[in-house]
């Protein structure tokens, strides 16, 4: 397949167009930034934000190559950082719009990145499912853009037949995410902070619980969702992905920690406005449909992502500097106030 990947300078983007490349798809992405990791795939540098008069081909009529499916991961991807900026939840929506204007014109299925966030931080239940959704509970700015984006999903499948899916992500990391000026992600943050002999704060306290999913367990899915959905095996459906365990962020630092060989020095604070403090995915929709199967438990994928970040260190010595959570908002804007990681 000919398979248009939007965000494809980023963490998920990478991954997946490498995986598909592997698999013997074509792939073009569409980014505002370069991609600092691989040059194996061509892509565009486009801000897909723009509020672009009604357009014929690709999106503000620049022209895309012939192209079988979508996958729309382009978004300012940060709880906390849309909560202090919420016109960048704005872009996101806009660009999901744009994206999807652009999927109805050329007739494609679109695969969409939403995230657990759309659940909201309420503690109602063991697992959430795919039903448990209740947009009154919209915790943040970056929630609601996530809502607005499946809403127009949803409405483009009504109004124009569009064929979708759309994954509920939650906190995937490992392989690529450990761009220093984009640090502001837990585990690449605690990793770097420990490496470094620095203090750690765990926002959300000692029982934030939360499923992280290792980036290979997290493309496996979507390229599994690409393949029903181009075949129109599974069509117009809303799937979590992740690894269906819930761990503490105390746990997690603790397994850093140890990979480092080093004892953490943490603090315990109380939760950023927005954040999310307890979600374990229900599986079940994606094993059914998908034979979705996650294989990287959080301990393993630990092992790996201090491994890969060690690897990505020794080649960039400069890496090793301090950074505060604010970098990526002071490089693009050239002040600094002060805001946590998320995680
Ligand atoms: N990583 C996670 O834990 C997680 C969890 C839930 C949902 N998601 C969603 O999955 C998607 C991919 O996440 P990721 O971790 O790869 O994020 P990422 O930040 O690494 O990548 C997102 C990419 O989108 C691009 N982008 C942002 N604004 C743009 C614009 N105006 N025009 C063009 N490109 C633009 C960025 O430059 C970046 O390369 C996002 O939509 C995110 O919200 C991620």
């Amino acid at each position: 397949m000919k398979i248009l990947i939007t965000g494809s300078s980023g963490q998920i983007g990478t991954n997946l167009a490498l995986r598909l490349l592997r698999g013997g798809h074509e792939v073009f992405g569409v980014d505002k930034r370069q991609n600092t990791w691989t040059n194996e795939f061509p892509y565009l540098l486009q801000d897909l934000a723009g509020h672009y008069a009604p357009f014929r081909g690709g999106i503000n009529g620049v022209e895309y190559p012939e192209t079988d499916l979508v996958v729309h991961l382009a978004a300012h991807a940060k709880v906390h950082q849309l909560v202090g900026e919420p016109h960048r939840a704005l872009e996101n929506a806009v660009m999901t719009f744009n994206v999807l204007e652009y999927a109805r014109q050329a007739n494609i299925p679109l695969v969409f990145s939403s995230s657990r966030e759309v659940y909201g931080d309420v503690h109602r239940f063991e697992g959430y499912n795919e039903q448990a959704a209740d947009f009154a509970y919209t915790e943040s700015t970056y929630s609601a853009s996530k809502i607005a984006g499946e809403a127009f999903i949803y409405s483009y499948a009504r109004c124009y037949g569009l064929p979708y899916l759309v994954f509920r992500f939650s906190n995937v990391y490992g392989r690529y995410d450990n761009d220093l000026h984009r640090m502001v992600r837990v585990i690449p943050l605690f990793i770097h902070s420990m490496l470094r002999g620095e203090p750690i704060t765990i926002y959300g306290g000692r029982d934030k619980t939360l499923d992280f999913t290792y980036v290979d367990d997290c493309v496996d899915g979507i390229a599994r969702g690409i393949e029903a959905l181009a075949e129109r095996r599974v069509v117009n459906q809303t799937i979590n992905l992740a690894y269906g365990e819930g761990n503490t962020l105390v746990h997690c630092a603790e397994r850093i920690a140890h990979e480092l060989g080093t004892e953490p020095d943490m603090t315990l604070a109380p939760s950023l406005l927005g954040e999310v403090t307890h979600y374990v995915a229900d599986l079940s929709k994606a094993r059914a449909l998908l034979g979705y199967d996650p294989k990287v438990p959080l301990d393993d994928g630990i092992a790996r992502a201090v491994a890969w970040f060690r690897e990505h260190r020794e080649a960039h010595p400069e890496e090793n500097t301090f950074i505060s959570a604010d970098h990526e908002r002071a490089q693009e804007r050239g002040q600094g106030w002060k805001t946590a990681p998320v995680s």
